[in-house]
C-alpha cells in the first residue's frame, strides 16, 4: 500500500489507449485538463506527458467517484481505475477518440490553484506570464511536441554515433578562456585569488586534444556557453552536437558520415526519409555571389546578378562612386512584381534596406502594359536597359532592385532584401526542407585560428592571405547554420604561420593557449570535426520560430531567466570568499 495512492498503481499513460483496449481495466494518474458536468455524468479529460484520455464518472453506478468528481478542478493531480468502453460520439480531435474510462475509484493526489494562465495547446497569453510559469506552459503539448522531438534527436544522434565508432567523452566547462569570437562567461575562482575560469564557448580545445591523446571518434551532446546579443535563433547557453575524428580528409570522412547523421535524426525525429545521395555542396563565393549570404535559403529564387560591367559606364553617381571604390552593382529580379508593388512598397523596400546598413535601393519597373519606371530613370537609356536586361532576364512584369557599395554591404542588403521579399510575399514552400553545405570559407573569416587552409591555396597565406580559402564547411538548413566545423592544422610550421598572419606574437601565443600549441609537438594526427547546434537542428524539425520553444528552462532576450531571476545579486559573503566587489548601481 502506498502512503498516498493507496492500492492504485499506475498500469497506462493516458495517451495510448485505442479500442485495442475496450474492456480492459486500468489505471491512470494526471493532471486534469477540464471537467464538464452533465446531469448524473462527470467527463474529466486526464492528461500526461503523452496525451489526454477521458474519464466518465457516472452518479448511477453508485461507486462513490461521481461524488468525488464533484470536487475536482483543473490541474488537480488525481488517479483514476476504471473499465475502458467504446465511446457513444467518437472524436477525432485527440487520439484516444474512439474510448473513454468508465472510473469505478477516484483518488485526489494534489490540489491546485487556480493557475495564471489556462493549459492550452494554443494561446495568446502573454509569453512573460508564461515563462515566469515555465513549468505549467510546459505541460501545453504545443512545448511537449517541441521536446520530445528534442529527445528524439538526441536519442537518433546518439544512436548513429555509437553505431559508428564514435565514443562520448564529457570535457570541463570549467576551463581557460580561448579564442572562439563571441564573449566568455567568466567563473570567478575562490580559491586562486584574482582568477577566472571560463565557460567553453564550445569544446573546440579539449576536442582536438583529444585527437593528439588518441581517443579518435569523439562525440559530445554539450552545453556552449556564449556572452553575445540575442536573436530569435540564439541563446547565451545552447547545446552542441559536438563530433572530432582522426585520419579524415573533409568530405569523405567527415561531411559524408555527418549526412548520415543528417539523414538518421530526419528519419527518427519526424519520419523524414531525406534518400540516398549526397547533400549539395555550394562554394562561399557562389553562395555569396548568387544569394548574398553564406546561409543561403534556396527554396525560392531572387537570385543576385552582377551588373558592375554593365553599369559601369553610367553617369549615376551612386553606381559610380561605388564602382570606383572597389565595390560592385548588384540587383535582384523580382519576376511578375512590377503590378504588385505600389511606389510606397517600392520606398518601403528602399527603407528596410537601409536597416541592412545599404545607404539606398534603386529600382527598375516594368508594369504590364506600361512605360519603364525607375528611381534613376534619368541615366537610362533604352540601350543601357536592354544590357542591364541581358544579364537580369527583365522582361515586362519585372521590378529590378539594385544596390551599389562595398561587396559586404551589397550582399548584405540584397540577401536580405531577398528573404525579406520571399517572406512578405510567401514565396517559400514551408514544408519543405533545404539541405546545402557550404565550402571553401574564406580561412580569415574563421572563428579560431586551427582551421586548415586549403592545400592549393597555401602558397597565398604569404602573398594574399585574404584570397586563402579554408578547409570548413557549413550545413545549412533551410537558411539557417545548423551546423559548422573544419579540418584543422595538424603541422606545426603552418600553424605558426596562420599565427603570425592573424598578427599573434610568440607570447600572445603562449599565454592564451599555450598549453594547446604545445601538445602538437608530441604527435598530433590530421583531424577535423564538427558540431551541429541541437536547439537550431530541433527548431527546424518541428518548425518553431523561437529557440525559446525549443528548450525546456529558456533564457529571454536580457538573456535572464524570468522564472528563477537568474542572474541575481549574491550575499556580501559570497563576493569576499571571492575576492569580488561590485563597481555597478545597486541592483533593487
Ligand atoms: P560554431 O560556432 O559554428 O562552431 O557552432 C556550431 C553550431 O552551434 C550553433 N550555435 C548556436 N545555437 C544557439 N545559440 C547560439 N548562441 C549559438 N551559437 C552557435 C549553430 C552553429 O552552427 N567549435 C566549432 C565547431 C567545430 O569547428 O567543430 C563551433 O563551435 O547551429
Ligand atoms: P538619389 O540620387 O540619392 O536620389 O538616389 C537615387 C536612387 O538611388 C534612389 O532610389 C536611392 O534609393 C538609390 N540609392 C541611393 N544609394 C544607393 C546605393 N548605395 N545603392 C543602390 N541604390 C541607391
Amino acid at each position: 500500500m502506498s502512503e498516498f495512492m493507496g492500492n492504485l498503481r499506475r498500469t497506462d499513460m493516458c495517451g495510448g489507449f485505442r479500442m485495442a483496449d475496450v474492456g480492459r481495466e486500468v489505471t491512470v494518474m494526471g493532471w486534469v485538463q477540464r471537467r464538464r458536468n452533465l446531469g448524473s455524468l462527470i467527463f474529466v479529460d486526464l492528461r500526461d506527458r503523452t496525451g489526454v484520455v477521458q474519464i466518465v464518472f457516472d452518479e448511477d453506478r453508485k461507486n462513490g467517484t461521481f461524488e468525488k468528481a464533484e470536487g475536482v478542478r483543473s490541474e488537480f493531480v488525481i488517479a483514476a481505475r476504471g473499465t475502458v468502453r467504446e465511446r457513444e460520439s467518437k472524436t477525432n480531435k485527440i487520439p484516444t477518440g474512439d474510448i473513454e474510462i468508465v472510473a469505478d475509484e477516484l483518488k485526489i493526489l494534489s490540489e491546485a490553484e487556480t493557475t495564471p494562465f489556462e493549459i492550452t495547446d494554443e494561446t495568446n497569453v502573454n509569453e512573460m506570464l508564461r515563462l515566469k510559469y515555465r513549468y505549467l506552459d510546459l505541460r501545453r503539448s504545443t512545448l511537449q511536441k517541441n521536446l520530445i522531438t528534442r529527445f528524439e534527436i538526441t536519442k537518433a544522434a546518439r544512436t548513429y554515433l555509437n553505431d559508428n565508432g564514435f565514443m562520448e567523452i564529457e570535457t570541463p566547462f570549467l576551463g581557460k578562456s580561448t579564442p572562439e569570437g563571441a564573449r566568455d562567461y567568466l567563473v570567478p575562482s575562490r580559491i586562486h585569488e584574482g582568477c577566472f575560469y571560463a565557460l567553453p564557448q564550445s569544446p573546440q580545445l579539449y576536442k582536438q586534444l583529444l585527437m593528439i591523446a588518441g581517443y579518435d571518434r569523439y562525440y559530445q551532446i554539450t552545453k556552449c556557453f556564449r556572452d553575445e546579443d540575442l536573436r530569435a535563433n540564439r541563446q547565451p547557453e545552447f547545446t552542441q552536437i559536438d563530433l572530432e575524428m582522426s585520419f579524415v580528409e573533409e568530405e569523405t570522412d567527415v561531411m559524408y558520415p555527418v549526412e548520415g547523421l543528417i539523414k538518421k535524426i530526419f528519419k527518427d525525429a519526424i519520419g523524414m526519409d531525406l534518400g540516398e545521395g549526397h547533400f549539395r555542396t555550394l562554394p562561399y563565393a557562389e553562395a555569396m555571389d548568387r544569394f548574398g549570404s553564406d546561409k543561403p535559403d534556396t527554396r525560392f529564387g531572387l537570385e543576385l546578378k552582377n551588373v558592375t560591367d554593365v553599369v559601369a559606364d553610367m553617369d549615376f553617381v551612386v553606381f559610380k562612386s561605388a564602382i570606383e571604390n572597389g565595390g560592385s552593382v548588384r540587383a535582384i529580379n523580382a519576376k511578375g512584381f512590377a503590378s504588385k508593388l505600389s511606389r510606397r512598397d517600392l520606398d518601403g523596400l528602399g527603407e528596410y534596406v537601409k536597416t541592412l546598413g545599404a545607404k539606398g535601393l534603386a529600382w527598375i519597373s516594368h508594369p504590364n502594359g506600361e512605360q519603364i519606371k525607375s528611381s534613376f530613370m534619368k541615366f537610362l537609356t533604352p540601350e543601357k536597359i536592354s544590357q542591364i536586361a541581358a544579364v537580369t532576364d527583365f522582361e515586362e512584369g519585372d521590378v529590378l532592385f539594385f544596390a551599389a557599395d562595398k561587396n559586404t554591404v551589397v550582399f548584405n542588403a540584397l540577401g536580405g532584401l531577398r528573404l525579406h521579399l520571399a517572406e512578405k510575399y510567401d514565396l517559400i514552400d514551408k514544408d519543405s526542407y533545404d539541405i546545402l553545405w557550404v565550402t571553401e570559407f574564406p580561412l580569415m573569416a574563421m572563428h579560431h585560428p586551427f582551421t586548415s587552409p586549403k592545400t592549393e591555396d597555401l602558397p597565398l597565406l604569404d602573398t594574399d592571405p585574404g584570397k586563402v580559402r579554408a578547409k570548413a564547411y557549413d550545413l545549412v538548413i533551410n537558411g539557417q547554420e545548423a551546423g559548422g566545423g573544419s579540418i584543422r592544422i595538424f603541422n606545426r610550421d603552418i600553424q605558426k604561420k596562420m599565427f603570425n598572419v592573424l598578427g599573434f606574437t610568440d607570447e600572445d601565443i603562449q599565454r592564451k593557449f599555450g598549453f594547446f600549441v604545445n601538445a602538437f609537438n608530441y604527435g598530433t594526427p590530421p583531424h577535423g570535426g564538427l558540431a551541429f547546434g541541437l536547439d537550431r537542428l530541433t527548431m527546424l524539425l518541428t518548425k518553431t520560430d523561437s529557440i525559446k520553444d525549443v528548450i525546456a528552462f529558456p533564457k529571454v532576450q536580457t538573456a535572464a531567466d524570468v522564472m528563477s531571476e537568474a542572474p541575481g545579486v549574491v550575499d556580501e559573503k559570497q563576493l569576499k570568499e571571492l575576492f569580488l566587489e561590485i563597481n555597478a548601481p545597486e541592483k533593487k
